[in-house]
């Protein structure tokens, strides 16, 4: 499963870097089919359905493998919704969870006959204008927040995320002068949790919301299921006692009220096990007694490590046969950007480096490529999909120079 043992399908990271050029993302199709069907799984409730997070990543190969795994999706912006129905998401199976949106961008969903969330009402105001009549989800913010860094929690006090409940008979008003049903409701407190207490018990807090919305049909719990980064360290998440907690509230809650389809939004859960992000050691020095591993990974290509502190796993295959690969020491390893915090692994022991070695950073196809930029004009690099069968497909080009410009 993944890429532990270093072996990409039939081929090893130099032999990739060298057809698909370095830096590279790698995707394996049996991980990410394999956690498809871990969430699908999550509950046994019999109206539930998993809409996937695409802007964990975006790649229309791997969103048709998560389509045809039965997976619905959220889409976060007329780009990914266009994405989703390349990929083959018929309409009814994508939900657009936007933020601060424009009128086109509502226009973009409403003319498709997908269904939107908003949340606020200010933003409800404006769907109304171009959806008048029609259905509507609203996103609410239970006030209780989860996720591994600030900048990720996006439920409570100080997020710009959600309707508070005490603003719910306000977004029923305001969507009745516009003739519009509230048939769902949605929240997504933040990002990476490991131990579920705070998920569930935000579950609770939107299904009692649910339940004083007499046309309420659907909730969607959110996303964030966490995976560990560090191997071996930190555990996984219980995916059988999540589920068995959630399926007691929500059978407890249809008994008492109305049939419901209940939905869950993972991305990183889905997609981040399944990929690797590898890269070349360029340079190698000692300054001040602090050894730096300089790479062509900058965080214009995975921004986390700079921009969460996030820790991803490392592993090296050296260039050369060495005696001496054993040895390991204390390194920054650093990308190729004009930035000192442009930092890939901060003061960790890994094997010995030299120039032309290969680097796999592991789990890196959530919010890898999909965050990646042109920062210092360097062009963005290919992914490749290790087939179920063991072969390599290209599934993005890497951009070249000329694609810098236009
Ligand atoms: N639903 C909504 C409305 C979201 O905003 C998000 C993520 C998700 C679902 C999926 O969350 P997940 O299951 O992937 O945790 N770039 C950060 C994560 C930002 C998440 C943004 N929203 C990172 O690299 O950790």
């Amino acid at each position: 499963m993944g890429f532990e043992n270093l072996v990409f399908g039939k081929k090893d990271a130099h032999e990739l870097l060298k057809e698909y050029g370095s830096p590279l993302y790698v995707y394996d199709e049996v991980t990410l089919r394999q956690r498809c069907r871990e969430m699908r799984n999550l509950l046994k409730y019999p109206r539930f359905r998993v809409n996937y997070s695409a802007k964990a990543n975006n790649n229309i190969e791997l969103l048709k493998i998560i389509c045809s795994e039965d997976l619905d999706v959220d889409g976060m912006s007329p780009g990914e919704m266009h994405l989703e129905l390349m990929a083959g998401f018929l309409p009814h199976r994508i939900t657009f969870i936007g933020n601060n949106v424009s009128p086109d961008e509502f226009l973009y969903a409403v003319e498709r006959g997908i269904l939107v969330s908003v949340d606020s009402i200010s933003q409800l105001e404006t769907l109304g204008q171009v959806n008048r009549g029609g259905r509507v989800c609203l996103r609410i913010n239970p006030g209780i927040g989860a996720g591994h860094h600030e900048k990720v929690i996006t439920g409570g006090k100080n997020v710009k995320f959600g309707i508070t409940v005490e603003d719910l008979p306000w977004a029923q008003d305001v969507a009745s002068k516009y003739q519009m049903t509230i048939t769902g409701l949605n929240q997504h407190i933040g990002s990476l949790f490991l131990e579920p207490d705070a998920y569930v018990e935000a579950a609770a807090f939107i299904l009692e919301t649910a339940a004083s919305i007499p046309d309420v049909e659907m909730v969607d719990l959110g996303g964030g299921f966490g995976i560990p980064y560090r191997h071996g360290v930190e555990p996984r998440l219980d995916l059988v006692e999540l589920g068995n907690r959630l399926d007691r509230l929500i059978n407890d809650w249809v008994e008492h009220n109305r049939p419901l389809t209940v939905r869950t939004e993972p991305g990183r859960y889905v997609v981040a096990e399944c990929g690797a992000l590898l890269g070349t050691v360029t340079a190698v020095k000692n300054n001040y007694n602090t050894v730096f591993v300089g790479t062509d990974i900058g965080f214009n290509t995975l921004v986390r490590p700079a921009m969460y502190d996030s820790y991803h796993e490392i592993s090296v295959a050296p260039a050369t046969e060495r005696h001496y690969e054993e040895y390991r020491q204390p390194v920054y390893v650093v990308g190729n950007i004009c930035e000192s915090g442009d930092i890939l692994v901060h003061d960790r022991v890994i094997p010995c480096c030299r120039e032309g070695d290969a680097l796999i950073v592991h789990d890196a196809g959530a919010y890898g490529f999909a965050m990646a930029s042109n920062y210092n004009a360097r062009p963005l690099p290919a992914e490749v999909l290790i087939t179920s069968s063991g072969n390599v497909r290209l599934i993005r080009r890497a951009q070249t120079l000329d694609d810098l410009w236009w």
